[in-house]
């Protein structure tokens, strides 16, 4: 049918104008929010992604300066991918990040997953201490939405900078079906790394993630993804950590093992407020005579000791060159000292110091 304006009354006229600027206005909201596209919250939390420097060919920079909302409009078609909402949890270098940033971001995570209008989460964190955020987060999301992490090597301003696209393939990981159950991942330099696996292997270069033991689980190329594997590890909503409501958890602290180390560590630790220990072992996370004599002394007062390695890549046996049952302590597994501190604050938190050493060694292989 077609309408012949200039013969229509004049209210139909006015009424039709009116429709047809209603329509206008409509347009750029149907455009922001494609119902066919999934909805993706990403919180921002600082790191070398948002940071700035003075050149572009320096290495210098300040970590944590650019906003979420600057950093989503640098990334060309990224809204192509989902509809995007940005929050700034925080904005800090990831040498920052604390246990109360943690508490708060799985918190929020939570409450936003359990939105029907909510299709996953990307976080922007600094490299250092991705992979402790990202296994937290594992380990205390309740969701099987999809959760990723991004960051960056180069700062915003960098020449090459690798944060525009590491934000676009975690968008489009995050916006994938396929990412449903995969736990929280890594995404960075084309490659999906699990929470579990995921171990920042060198200082500067942009290939600076692995997962040595276990591999990637899949790639990001351009928005492209695609998963060879599945993750290893009880993560989110097999997991029995729960911080709903939880505001500090307990103090554990690392020792970091070398030739001759301090054998007073230990009991200046909790002296100071540990509530548990993790020893960044030598080898298969052994440790000089007298700090084992002092894990004797503190387990047998109910404080847990863990042993891990300094060493990056393999497992530490359970009763390897050190015999745990002689010293009161358990063995890390495949998680590193970072790693098994955060399964030992959890289950400090969740079940005490009377937790049993055999329950503290059967978290840290099952998670
Ligand atoms: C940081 O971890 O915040 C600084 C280093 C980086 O993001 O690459």
């Amino acid at each position: 049918m077609i309408l012949n304006i200039n013969t229509m009354r004049k209210e139909n006229r006015i009424s039709i104008l009116l429709i047809a600027m209603l329509l206008v206005a409509i347009v750029p909201f149907s455009t922001a929010q494609d119902k066919k596209l999934p909805n993706i919250v990403v919180l921002a939390t600082g790191g070398t992604i948002a940071g700035s420097g003075a050149s572009a060919t320096g290495s210098s920079y300040t970590a944590g300066k650019v906003r979420i909302g600057e950093m989503i409009d640098a990334v060309p078609n990224i809204r192509k991918l989902a509809n995007l909402t940005g929050e700034q949890t925080a904005n800090v270098g990831s040498q920052d990040m604390n246990v109360k940033v943690w508490l708060i971001l799985a918190n929020r995570i939570n409450e936003l997953l359990a939105k029907d209008d909510v299709d996953g989460i990307v976080i922007t964190h600094g490299t250092d201490t991705q992979e402790e955020t990202a296994f937290f987060l594992n380990l205390t999301v309740k969701s099987d939405k999809p959760v990723v992490m991004v960051s960056a090597m180069r700062s915003a301003s960098a020449l090459s900078a690798d944060g525009p696209l590491n934000l676009y393939n975690g968008v489009a990981v995050a916006a994938s079906p396929e990412s449903k159950g995969k736990g929280v991942v890594v995404v960075i330099n084309d490659v999906i790394l699990s929470a579990h696996s995921v171990k920042k292997m060198l200082t500067t270069p942009v290939h600076a993630f692995q997962a040595p033991e276990h591999g990637q689980l899949g790639t990001a190329n351009f928005g492209q993804v695609e998963y060879f594997h599945n993750p290893h590890g009880l993560h989110t909503t097999q997991s029995e950590f729960s911080v709903e409501g939880v505001k500090e958890l307990p103090r554990v602290d690392i020792i970091y093992g070398c030739a001759d180390v301090s054998t007073d560590l230990m009991e200046l630790m909790i002296k100071a407020g540990a509530k548990g220990i993790v020893i960044a072992g030598v080898g298969d996370g052994n440790i000089n005579t007298g700090t084992l004599e002092a894990a004797k002394r503190v387990t047998a007062k109910g404080t847990h000791v863990v042993r891990a390695s300094r060493i990056p890549i393999g497992q530490v046996l359970i009763h390897g060159e050190v015999v745990d049952t002689k010293w009161g302590t358990v063995a890390s597994d495949e998680l590193s000292p970072q790693k098994a501190r955060i399964v030992l604050m959890l289950a400090l938190q969740k079940y005490g110091n009377k937790m049993s050493r055999e329950k503290l060694q059967e978290l840290l292989i099952n998670y």
